[in-house]
């Protein structure tokens, strides 16, 4: 799919298959977080691959917007190390970028995927710290469930001309 197109047309997908994630496309995905800008190049991030299933269904337990993990195959979790991160404190978007990224890519292979807020909701950030068993250096930033689309939304267009402004406000 060419870039544009995946762009125009991704939507959040909250109905999947089961069925699971060929390994290639699960690295395609990964490799498609850790391709984002970050500044100054840093890449702060860690990913976490979820595809264990009682994993997956205690985490609407602490997350209530997460229902759609009872039936997603996989999640991945975009964390941010600390002992990573620069001063300028830009890890909240570079990993913003790198789950982005993921998003777009997992719709141009035909995947749905939906971005699952984390941080700072601390019952979300301190549910996933435990869940998974994560070093206090590790912040969890947002959440992707992905999976074969069981249905999806139509595209949307949300262009706006009066939000665009030139030269000055
Ligand atoms: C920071 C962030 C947090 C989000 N958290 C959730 C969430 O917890 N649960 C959910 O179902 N969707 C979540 N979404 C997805 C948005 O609801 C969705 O992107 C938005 O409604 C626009 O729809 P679209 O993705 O289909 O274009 C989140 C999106 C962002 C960017």
């Amino acid at each position: 799919m060419e870039a544009l197109e995946a762009i125009f047309t991704r939507r959040s997908v909250r109905d999947f298959k089961t069925d699971p994630i060929p390994e290639d496309d699960l690295h395609d995905l990964l490799r498609a977080g850790m391709q984002a800008p970050s500044a100054r190049n840093g890449q702060p991030w860690h990913f976490i691959v979820i595809d264990d299933p009682d994993l997956l269904h205690a985490i609407p337990d602490f997350h209530r917007a997460a229902k759609m993990l009872m039936e997603a195959p996989l999640a991945i979790l975009v964390c941010s190390d600390r002992k990573l991160e620069s001063k300028r404190a830009s890890w909240l978007q570079d990993c913003s970028a790198a789950t982005q990224n993921i998003l777009l890519a997992a719709h141009a292979k035909g995947l749905g995927a939906v971005w699952l807020g984390i941080f700072p909701d601390s019952e979300r950030v301190f549910g996933m710290q435990a869940l998974l068993e994560m070093p206090k250096d590790i912040r969890p930033v947002s959440l992707v469930a992905v999976g074969y689309p069981a249905s999806t939304p139509e595209p949307v267009d949300r262009f706006k001309v009066e939000r665009v402004h030139r030269n000055q406000w």
